[in-house]
């Protein structure tokens, strides 16, 4: 009886032992990785060039970039690059005149949402502006 105690004892005792250790061993290794990885993730979350883009340029037919995300509030500025005249149409939303070689076109944006945009001279010239609300979600329309 006192045996079998002895023995079941000093193996709960050995396993105890044993995962203690392994605790002791693999914690700080494992911490350390997550900790990279959190840091990892947060530097590639919020890129710099995102920060205050709110410029669009047109240039060889193409508006670029193709797809911007702003804040609720922030005024996008798109800039005709080619010597060809382009338009930044998006219906019931915004509409400029034709912009000629340099000429430049600004809408403020309020209300969240995804806004697509086209060139009504060239209609597979194509974009979308994304605005986020100023807490920072996402409401798609
Ligand atoms: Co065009």
């Amino acid at each position: 009886m006192s045996e079998r105690c002895g023995s079941l004892c000093r193996r709960t005792m050995h396993a105890r032992t044993e995962s203690s250790e392994n605790m002791i061993k693999t914690t700080s290794p494992k911490n350390l990785v997550v900790a990279i990885i959190v840091a990892f993730i947060f530097s590639v979350a919020t890129p710099a060039w995102a920060a205050d883009a709110t410029a669009v340029k047109i240039a060889n037919f193409t508006f670029g970039p193709q797809e911007l995300k702003v804040k609720a509030g922030t005024t996008v500025t798109w800039t005709n690059e080619d010597d060809m005249p382009h338009t930044v149409v998006s219906p019931n939303n915004f509409r400029s005149k034709v912009l000629d070689a340099e000429g430049t076109y600004s809408f403020t944006f309020t209300t969240p949402g995804a806004y697509k945009y086209f060139c009504s001279l060239h209609p597979h010239m194509t974009g979308t502006i994304v605005v986020e609300a100023a807490t920072g979600s996402i409401t798609t329309q």
